[in-house]
């Protein structure tokens, strides 16, 4: 049984990858501050399950909180650092708030973790971190220095810190660039929930852009399938650092997305068009090869099925009529 620190347990991928360690037998210590990104009783909803299970605990409290940190590790722990304020168009807002979250939290924990014999370290990165240059599909060995949101910004540092220990210390660390993932309990701020739930209201839809931007949408199973396999190879004695995207190496354009989400929900989508937004890259598409080599990586969910399965989850957690 491995002990394993889970940060942002409360969120969208953390309770996932919370209940797929604890089904596969592992003990978790759940770290997440209840940030007021969206609201606290979604969150509450995402632990439900997790709470009944004798072998999770969830520690409220702040990853920038260095005393805390450092009381909850054990020699021979792994983390897995999900915590962090996600999305693009908000960190534009507040960029200061960024990166002392993402980035300062993350060096909190890779020092406490080092300090305290636990050198497993998994990081949640980001497929922004390619910016709007980058050949696709999107490569590890891109040096990914153009990040064009504070966000991203502070995804790459994140990954260059996780870089950094295990030259100084002998870490071993996989950072993940996750891509645009979806599913169940996805957050309220993002394209699929937000439009699932405007659509069956009946309201109109914010429409960036002239629909054509693409993303590579990721099924959630498939992350927390790439997760645990990252925490796995955590466990060899070697130091080393790896870098490495989990996606479904498919991309849909946003009009193909409002089409598959309206089907499902079985209603006609109204667009309200708005001009594209600073930030947003025009497409995202995963080269998972690496993925594949390293953790036997294997995305299985194309978007025609995920949405469905999405709206479904959205139907039965928020009931049918509205
Ligand atoms: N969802 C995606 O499509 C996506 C894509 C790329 C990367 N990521 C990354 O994956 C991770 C999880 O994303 P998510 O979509 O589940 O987001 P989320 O907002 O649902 O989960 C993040 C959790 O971290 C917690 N948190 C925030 N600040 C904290 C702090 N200072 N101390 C302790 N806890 C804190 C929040 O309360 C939240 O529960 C994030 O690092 C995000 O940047 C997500």
């Amino acid at each position: 049984m491995t002990r394993v620190l889970v940060t942002g347990a409360a969120g969208f991928i953390g309770s996932h990858v919370a209940e797929c360690l604890i089904a596969r037998g592992d003990e978790v210590v759940g770290l997440d501050n209840f940030d007021a990104f969206y609201p606290r009783a979604v969150k509450e909803a995402n632990l439900a399950e997790l709470r009944r299970s004798p072998n999770f605990r969830l520690v409220e409290g702040d990853i920038r909180d260095r005393d805390l940190v450092t009381g909850l590790l054990t020699s021979g722990m792994a983390i897995v650092h999900l915590a962090a304020r996600a999305g693009v168009r908000p960190s534009l807002e507040d960029p200061a708030l960024y990166a002392s979250v993402n980035i300062e939290g993350t060096a909190v924990l890779l020092e406490a973790a080092r300090r305290l014999g636990a050198r497993r370290f998994v990081f949640g990165s980001s497929s922004s971190v390619y910016g709007d240059t980058a050949p696709v599909p999107f490569s590890e060995e891109w040096p990914a220095l153009l990040p064009i949101s504070p966000y991203a910004a502070t995804k790459r540092a994140g990954e260059l810190l996780c870089t950094t220990f295990t030259q100084l210390y002998g870490q071993r660390v996989m950072a993940l660039r996750f891509f645009t993932v979806y599913g169940p309990r996805q957050r309220p701020d993002l394209a699929i929930h937000k439009f699932t739930r405007l659509i069956r209201e009946g309201r109109p839809i914010p429409f960036y852009g002239d629909g054509s931007s693409e993303r590579d949408y990721t099924y959630i199973d498939d992350i927390v399938g790439g997760v645990a396999a990252a925490l796995d190879w955590t466990a060899a004695p070697e130091p080393a650092v790896e870098i490495v995207n989990l996606g479904e190496s498919r991309t849909t354009s946003l009009s193909s997305l409002v089409t598959l989400i309206a089907r499902a929900v079985g209603r006609e989508a109204r667009l309200e068009h708005l001009p594209a937004q600073p930030g947003d890259v025009r497409r995202t598409c995963a080269d998972v090869r690496k993925a594949v080599r390293l953790l036997g990586y294997r995305p299985g969910t194309t978007i025609e099925e995920g949405i469905p399965r999405f709206v479904r989850w959205f139907e039965e957690s928020h009931g049918r009529d509205h």
